[in-house]
């Protein structure tokens, strides 16, 4: 496994980032996080880690990458929102394209060993793929978040081909665990967990028989920690391959919350997708990567996490 002794996490105060954090502590790595604190939080952050409030479109960050020169990078930061990169796709594309690019090629001429990107599996593929959908479906992204993910993945294999920059990026499914943000539209699980547990109306869009795939957050730290330590480069699908649908997610979140009201049925949003799942067995057979949380375990940490917090 190639020594790494220091790692940058940009997006490292937010939900997933935080995690790897912590991961990376626990490794004994030396960490740096870069976040400019739109959507995460310093509460998330590991206090070992040495924090710099920055934007990743900052022209001062490419200095600071310079002067930092990590071993490895975990490039998290982004424009998260699918509804807001609808709405403003320049915003969508300054973060995650023109960011990722600056990141890259600096990252490239530095010589970073490794950078390890969060993409998406849920926003990459097209909506009429069979499900669940492999990494040999060609992506055909309809939002620009899926788009500016997508070509952040090409921008990054750009510079491994022309300037030898090894890169992984984990095509996550749909993510849930402590830490998400509550406030923001990703994330049903979380956003269903806190209401319950603050005794307020649950909307469910559409009939509630859209699917998703979901996969815990210690289970995407384990991706990435394979992702580092392994010589491998390229785009890999992390779920599990499972399907669960909106009504069904509500069931088990009453039980587990002792929530006693009905849903809300309000109309269905157009653009959604009715089904979402993901096949990881390149990830299984490449990385070594599988699933160990169950959706009930995960469900069951998820909200002791938030009952804790309320
Ligand atoms: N949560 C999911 O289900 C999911 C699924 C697929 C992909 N992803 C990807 O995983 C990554 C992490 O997502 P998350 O769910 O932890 O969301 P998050 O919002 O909790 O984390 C993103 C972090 O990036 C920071 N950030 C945003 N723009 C920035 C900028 N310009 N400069 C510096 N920092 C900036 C935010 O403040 C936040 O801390 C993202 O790249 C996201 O696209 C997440």
């Amino acid at each position: 496994m190639p020594k790494y002794k220091t790692a940058l996490v940009t997006g490292g105060a937010g939900f997933i980032g935080s995690h790897l954090v912590d991961a990376l502590v626990r490794r004994r790595i030396k960490v740096y996080v870069v976040d400019d604190l739109s959507s995460g939080s310093l509460s998330n952050l590991n206090p070992n880690a040495h924090f710099t409030k920055l934007s990743i479109t900052n022209p001062q960050f490419t200095t600071y990458l310079r002067r930092l020169k990590p071993d490895v990078i975990f490039h998290c930061a982004a424009q998260i929102n699918v509804r807001h990169s609808i709405v403003d796709p320049p915003n969508d594309a300054q973060t995650n394209i023109m960011g990722t690019i600056a990141l890259a090629h600096t990252a490239a001429q530095i010589g970073v060993k490794k950078i390890i990107f969060s993409s998406t599996g849920g926003a990459m593929y097209p909506d009429q793929a069979r499900m669940p959908v492999s990494e040999r479906t060609p992506p055909q992204p309809s939002s620009p978040y899926g788009i500016s993910k997508r070509a952040a993945e090409m921008y990054l294999y750009h510079e491994y081909i022309v300037h030898g920059m090894p890169y992984v990026a984990l095509r996550y499914a749909n993510v849930y665990g402590p830490r998400q943000n509550a406030k923001g539209e990703a994330g049903v699980i979380t956003i269903f967990a806190s209401h319950m547990l603050e005794g307020k109306p649950v909307k469910i869009f559409g009939t509630g028989k859209q699917t998703r795939d979901y996969v815990y957050v210690e289970d995407i730290v384990k991706a990435n920690m394979l992702a580092m330590s392994r010589h491998v480069v390229g785009e890999f699908n992390i779920g599990t391959g499972k399907e669960t649908n909106v009504n069904a997610l509500f069931s088990k979140l009453t039980h587990l919350t002792g929530y006693q009201m009905p849903a809300r049925y309000e109309p269905f949003v157009s653009g959604e997708m009715m089904r979402s799942a993901l096949d990881a067995r390149l990830a299984k057979k490449t990385l070594g990567w599988a699933p160990l949380v169950s959706l009930d375990e995960g469900l069951k940490k998820t909200v002791a996490w938030f009952s804790k917090k309320a």
